[in-house]
């Protein structure tokens, strides 16, 4: 069936494995990417895909609702995939209203202008809204957060995301917009931006520099591989009940710091330096304010309900990313380049 999608945040990290899933596999739909391009937006992520032409790409952002409402009038769209944000917590310490601005404001514009141009024809329709696991704020260990953990966010970020979440179900509730809700864990693969964990550990191991592990590196966080998430993204836009939250997660828990050393190993040999030469890079340094302990997702309802599963082990979702990156410096460069200096010099200079 033709159906027209709208992703929002597609030049992004997870955004543009989103993009490249549906594009490729439902060459009968058309995707229109809307991104205003940040910092974090590269249209390099899609440059496979760009000249097909179920793809669409729109320079535009959700806070601009004249713009939102000339997109929704130009395209038949029926569904929604909402993933612009600000999505950095060091960032959103440092920038609070930004996140609030972008993440609320920004999902109420694009809410309002499914809303108008939808009119109350809601059949056919879906909102479709990318949030995470962070709402839920920090879990102890021994437990999991499940749909029904109550929203507790702890970051400026996350508390970003679930307002925005509350927003979501508030147009849900008060004008029956068809909406679903995903809570993901934390994400990893190609194309993510070298200001996260992973990809910031594998281009200073690169680089031969320091690698910042906050506190004792004793935070615990639940990894999925991102072409995991999109292909979860992909059944739950088809699938999820309407009005439903679906928690995404590979039960993939790793203390901050056995990560580092497991990455550091993997890059040893990769690039056939001797064993234990990248992990004598790691420094501990200043933690982060309010730092949650442990976050850790309970996916048994997509499971079960909607049948997802992760294809790849961590290990390999890993070994897959890092080799990415060796075969994509050029994509590292062009990144790190620019203003990433100045942001590295100021979140990492005096911690
Ligand atoms: P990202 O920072 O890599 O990408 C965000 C994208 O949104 C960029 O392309 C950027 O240009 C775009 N954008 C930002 N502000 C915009 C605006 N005002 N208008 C239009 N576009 C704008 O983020 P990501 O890691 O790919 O995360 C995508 C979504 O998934 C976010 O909503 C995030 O909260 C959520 N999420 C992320 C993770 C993770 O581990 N990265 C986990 C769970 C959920
Ligand atoms: P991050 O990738 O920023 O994701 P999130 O904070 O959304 O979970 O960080 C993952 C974990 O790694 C988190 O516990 C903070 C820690 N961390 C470091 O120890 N050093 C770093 O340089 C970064 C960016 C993160």
């Amino acid at each position: 069936m033709k159906k027209t999608i709208l992703v929002t945040g597609g030049a992004g990290f997870i955004g543009s494995h989103v993009v490249r899933r549906l594009v490729n596999r439902y060459p009968e739909y058309t995707i229109i990417n809307y991104d205003k391009l940040t910092y974090a937006g590269n249209l390099e992520n899609l440059s496979d895909v760009d000249q097909k032409p179920n793809y669409i790409f729109v320079k535009g952002d959700i806070l601009d609702g004249d713009k939102l409402k000339e997109v929704f009038s130009q395209y038949t769209i029926s569904g929604v995939i909402h993933l612009a944000a600000e999505s950095h917590v060091d960032r959103s310490l440092h920038n609070p209203d930004e996140f609030a601005i972008t993440n609320v404001i920004g999902t109420i514009r694009l809410l309002q202008a499914a809303k108008n141009a939808w009119n109350g024809n809601w059949e056919g329709k879906r909102f479709y809204h990318i949030s995470t696991d962070e709402v839920y704020g920090s879990v102890e260990h021994g437990k999991f957060f499940t749909e029904e953990t109550p929203i507790d966010p702890q970051s400026p970020y996350s508390s970003s995301k679930a307002s925005s979440d509350h927003f979501v179900k508030a147009y849900g509730n008060s004008y029956k917009m068809p909406v679903v809700i995903s809570r993901c864990s934390n994400n990893y693969g190609p194309n993510h931006f070298p200001e996260k964990l992973i990809p910031l550990m594998i281009h200073n191991i690169l680089q031969k520099k320091p690698l910042p592990v906050y506190g004792k590196g004793e935070n615990v966080r639940d990894w999925l591989f991102v072409e995991d998430h999109a292909a979860a993204i992909d059944t739950i836009f088809h699938k999820g009940k309407t009005g439903e939250v679906y928690n995404i997660g590979g039960n993939n828990e790793w203390k901050n710091i056995d990560l580092v050393y497991f990455l550091c190993k993997l890059m040893d040999s990769k690039l056939k330096r001797s064993e234990g030469e990248s992990a004598k890079l790691i420094t501990f340094v200043t933690d982060r304010p309010g730092h949650d302990l442990r976050y850790a997702i309970d996916a048994t309802k997509l499971m079960t309900q909607l049948g997802w599963r992760p294809s790849v082990t961590f290990e390999q979702g890993l070994e897959k990313t890092v080799d990415w990156y060796l075969s994509n410096q050029e994509w590292l460069n062009h990144v790190t380049s620019g203003a990433y200096q100045q942001y590295y010099q100021n979140m990492y200079h005096n911690r």
